[in-house]
């Protein structure tokens, strides 16, 4: 079996072996590319990038009158990347001023930008608002006295929804799990402060109260979850109506859709996500009384992560007898701590040797000074000498926005490559850069 058909579902759409034996992505041959813009380098294939915006809008909106689907730029975002979630009509998910100034800078309308945060700072609200930012998702009682007051100073009247913790255990990985009862993320409405900030949203002066948020975790692979939240939410919603004359007018089950890293752990499609959440908002919606509200999904991961692919060269490789082969990279942790921080896993081809068909086995590892700096355990892939091309699939997403200058290293540079081009959308940083904001 080839590379490609043994890892499709873990490669963007466009991956290819060319004449030569090397890996191509967006028609671009990957070891050109390693070679040109050096290496650590992340490629973006636009094509995989389009059509999973495309699928949200497609699935989500072939089942329910009124949607949008919110990017949440955490997952990675700078300004090209903005740029192409405007073209495809998805809005924005952003969390701090500094995603927000991206947008800004990109021009994106921000009528379509979801202000999210368990502690947004008053200078950030204010920075919000002056932009006329779309809505702000409240996360706390704090919070919504602070909006008030900024709002209220600006003289505007501010569009919210509010987060709230609904009480579920989405089963993922305990540091990316959001919606049980003990998380510092959301109202909980089992402890009675979402009643009390709906009560306080709609007596608020400058504050409009919209809708109702969860978010429940990421990577979660099942739609119990989803649905247990829309129960809770929903029965919520019509208490709140009947008590105190809410109305429902927008509604998201946050984001959190997983996606397939390796060949073991298969995911569910957009599709399947689309239809659980939509056909329980249907019936719960009918049986309540209450009239749809518009739904607003926010994927990050299922955005990005099968589009990117991180590209690396090999140096170091040490056999140690009877235990275990390493083959060092010239990345790691720095570029991707996703391996030592949750333990997640990746698969890795070598990009020069993408037909051949005799396997060792391995384990990639990094250069940083840890030794939880492993990208990818016991893996078999062609036999690795110094120089050759290393990819690690499924890179797009929380590897770059959550990447450091750990032992001082470069952020990589970044690609996107589409129809046999390679545009760079973010240059390699440099030594200067280091110590650009160093004073004395
Ligand atoms: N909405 C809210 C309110 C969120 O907090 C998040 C992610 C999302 C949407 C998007 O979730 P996604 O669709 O990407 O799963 N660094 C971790 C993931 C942290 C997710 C944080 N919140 C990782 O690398 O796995």
């Amino acid at each position: 079996m080839s590379v490609l058909e043994r890892m499709a579902a873990i490669l963007p759409d466009t991956a290819g072996v060319n004449a030569k034996g090397h890996l191509a992505l967006g028609g671009c041959d990957v070891v050109k590319l390693a070679a040109e813009f050096g290496t650590p380098l992340y490629i973006f294939d636009e094509a995989t990038l389009r059509r999973s915006c495309y699928d949200f809008r497609k699935e989500f909106g072939r089942r329910y009158p009124d949607i949008l689907v919110i990017y949440a730029a955490k997952a990675f975002i700078n300004r090209p990347l903005a740029k192409i979630i405007n073209e495809e009509g998805l809005g924005l998910d952003m969390v701090s001023g500094g995603e927000l100034s991206i947008a800004k800078s990109a021009d994106f309308p921000m009528d379509k930008v979801y202000f999210h945060g368990n502690n947004k700072l008053r200078e950030e609200i204010e920075m919000a608002i002056a932009w006329g930012i779309g809505r702000i998702v409240v996360d706390s009682l704090y919070e919504l006295s602070l909006l008030n007051e900024v709002a209220k100073k600006a003289g505007v009247s501010q569009d919210i929804l509010l987060r709230l913790n609904p009480g579920i255990d989405a089963h993922t990985h305990q540091y990316i799990t959001t919606g049980i009862i003990d998380s510092k993320f959301g109202l909980p409405i089992a402890a009675g402060q979402a009643e009390e900030a709906v009560v306080k949203a709609m007596s608020a002066s400058n504050l409009r109260l919209i809708g109702l948020h969860v978010h429940l975790g990421s990577l979660i692979f099942s739609i119990e979850p989803y649905q247990k939240a829309i129960e809770i939410v929903f029965q919520f919603a019509a208490e709140m109506k009947k008590k105190h004359r809410f109305t429902f007018h927008e509604f998201s089950p946050g984001g959190g859709f997983a996606i397939q890293y390796t060949q073991d752990t298969p995911a569910p499609n957009v599709a399947y996500y689309a239809k659980a959440i939509t056909d329980t908002i249907h019936s719960r919606s009918k049986e309540l009384g209450l009239k749809l509200p518009r739904l607003i999904v926010e994927p990050g991961r299922a955005i990005v992560g099968r589009a990117g692919v991180a590209i690396y060269r090999a140096g170091a490789i040490k056999e140690i007898p009877g235990v275990r082969k390493y083959v060092a990279i010239d990345g790691g942790m720095a570029d991707n701590i996703r391996p030592a921080l949750y333990g997640s896993r990746y698969e890795a081809i070598v990009a020069n040797k993408a037909n051949k068909k005799e396997f060792e086995r391995v384990s990639i590892v990094g250069k940083f000074c840890e030794s939880s700096d492993i990208l990818v355990k016991d893996e078999d892939i062609p036999r690795v000498f110094p120089g050759d091309i290393i990819a690690i699939p499924v890179s797009g997403a929380y590897c770059l926005s959550m990447a450091s200058n750990y032992n001082a290293s470069l952020k990589s540079a970044i690609v996107l490559a589409k129809d046999g081009r390679a545009r760079l959308i973010r240059r390699r940083e440099s030594y200067d850069d280091l110590m650009r904001c160093d004073v004395g």
